[in-house]
């Protein structure tokens, strides 16, 4: 097969998948899916939370066995069986949650378990080492030194790193499951340069992300699928409606925005002079009961350490926080809490989520001394019910209460942590990034819930880094630039441009 030649109708492709099922207990994850992946193409995997791409990816990534069905490499019928096979058969996957070694460097792990040797196999070669990984960072074009610790890297970084570990069992193919999650839009763009370079090289890449305007920019075809089948294979030039209104089997109503006069409404949460050596400077606002105020900037500009601080999360050097005019101690995140301060992290793998534990104790058990009759026993039933409500109403994909959290799907998982916080009944809310992974159907559905719980008359904080998130939803929108706030702009008279202008500014 010529790796040159251009994408087209005659080209082989290089992995088929035909006829492919695969269940897990009590979940059809796959059901008979086709599939094809050409050399040289961007192939843009689409679907729900819980449709099914990571599955699919994951047994092409030999994490899973295949029930029934083919997976042909090169026209000829494989059995992918581990993720050393699938490495030999030059089959690479950049998993949704990173799996890189923090206290090792970029080129050890590159070469985990095939370190170059030297005097007869004696000693570990190092600077082979770092030579080896330095050529794969610079066919990359990559400016990162082998030998930094990777757990000093930037997620961007550590995603590159694990690029470079795909292309160093010389892939030919490269599954990237939602490679962008937590890139900012330079790393992005650094991201689409490599792909862009390895494409036309002729390596076939899968890209799995709910973020459409990515996938126009950077896909030739789309392969859409909805509750683990297949619905159809498109080119990337289809209008979007159509792909979205194939993923959701619906057309979604954009929700009216409303902006309520919330103008004398109680101060619920009133911040006051807060500081944070460089990270927070003098950052003051308010939220009154009723309203959603939405908190934009660029990546590092400072909005996730203003929420830890109000949270209790994180030690403020001078400054207070009042909730409902009474200044509350700031030394924990329980002292939050008992406040009625709810903080839905960015980061839900570290705090938020606990992946050992079943669906219906992450929501319930934070909140658990409400569930206690006469204040000593649990009052089961209620639990239950208020479990299977969170379920119903955010539509949490999962087969069961008692699912293991971190078997959801990525997206259901970050449903679960906003199902915990709604349970809470925490009258201040701030939401950090609430539908990062999350697919547009959910996202819409989140939307209308945010707009509910301000309705009910609960003060929300949202911060969000997408410009149409943060101005779909804000009654107000304050700007954050280098830890100071910038400006402040009503809901409806904010664009993209006069808030980038705010973000950007510098003093
Ligand atoms: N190891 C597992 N055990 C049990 N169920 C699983 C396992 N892995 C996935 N599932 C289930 O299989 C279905 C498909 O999940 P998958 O992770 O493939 O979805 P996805 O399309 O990648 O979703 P997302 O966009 O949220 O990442 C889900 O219902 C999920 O809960
Ligand atoms: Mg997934």
């Amino acid at each position: 097969m010529d790796p040159t030649s251009p994408p087209g109708r005659s080209v082989a492709p290089l992995i088929s998948v035909q006829n492919l099922s695969k269940s897990f207990p009590g979940v059809k994850a796959l059901d008979r899916v086709q599939f094809d992946l050409r050399p040289g193409e961007v192939h843009a995997l689409m679907g729900e939370n819980g449709a099914g791409k990571s599955t699919l990816m994951k047994i092409l990534a030999g994490v899973y066995r295949k029930d029934s069905g083919e997976v042909l490499l090169d026209g000829q019928p494989v059995e992918i069986e581990s993720p050393a096979h699938a490495q030999s058969l030059a089959i690479g996957i950049i998993h949704q949650e990173l799996h890189l070694m923090g206290h090792l460097t970029a080129a050890q792990n590159i070469f985990l378990g095939r370190e170059p040797r030297k005097l007869g196999g004696l000693l570990l070669d190092d600077e082979q080492l770092n030579r080896d990984a330095q050529v794969l960072f610079d066919r990359m074009n990559l400016a990162l030194a082998p030998t930094t610790v990777v757990g000093q890297l930037t997620v961007a970084r550590q995603q590159m790193v694990e690029i470079a570990k795909a292309l160093s069992h010389k892939s030919r193919v490269l599954i990237m499951d939602e490679p962008t999650a937590a890139l900012n839009n330079a790393e992005i763009e650094e991201l689409f340069r490599i792909i862009r370079q390895l494409r036309s090289e002729g390596v076939g890449i899968v890209y799995i992300s709910h973020k459409m305007d990515e996938i126009q920019r950077i896909a030739d075809r789309i392969t859409v699928m909805r509750d683990g089948t297949y619905v159809a294979t498109v080119p990337a030039t289809t209008p979007m409606a159509e792909v979205i209104a194939m993923m959701v089997g619906r057309t979604l109503d954009q929700a009216d925005k409303h902006i309520p006069d919330t103008s004398a409404s109680e101060v619920l949460l009133d911040v006051r002079g807060l500081n944070r050596g460089r990270a927070i400077r003098d950052v003051s606002f308010t939220v009154r009961r009723g309203e959603i105020l939405g908190f934009a900037g660029l990546m590092g500009a400072g909005r996730t350490e203003v929420a830890r601080a109000v949270f209790g999360a994180d030690p403020i050097d001078s400054g207070e926080v009042r909730v409902r005019g009474e200044p509350i101690r700031l030394r924990s995140p329980q002292d939050a809490v008992r406040a009625g301060i709810g903080y839905l992290s960015e980061d839900r793998k570290h705090f938020g989520l606990a992946t050992g534990m079943d669906v219906e104790s992450n929501i319930t058990l934070p909140s658990l001394r409400r569930w206690l009759r006469w204040g000593v026993f649990l009052n089961q039933p209620a639990i239950r019910a208020i479990g299977q409500q969170m379920v119903a109403k955010l539509r949490i994909k999962t087969p069961s209460l008692t699912q293991t959290a971190r078997l959801l799907s990525g997206g259901n998982q970050q449903k679960v942590v906003i199902a915990k916080w709604l349970v809470q009944d925490c009258e201040v809310l701030i939401f950090d990034e609430p539908t990062r992974g999350i697919d547009v159907g959910a996202k819409s559905e989140i939307y209308k819930l945010l707009n509910e719980l301000a309705a009910q008359g609960r003060a929300i904080v949202v911060i969000s880094s997408e410009l149409p998130e943060v101005l779909l939803l804000s009654h107000r929108i304050v700007v954050m630039c280098e830890g100071c706030i910038t400006g402040e702009v009503p809901g409806d008279a904010a664009t993209q441009e006069s808030l980038m202008a705010l973000a950007t500014r510098r003093d």
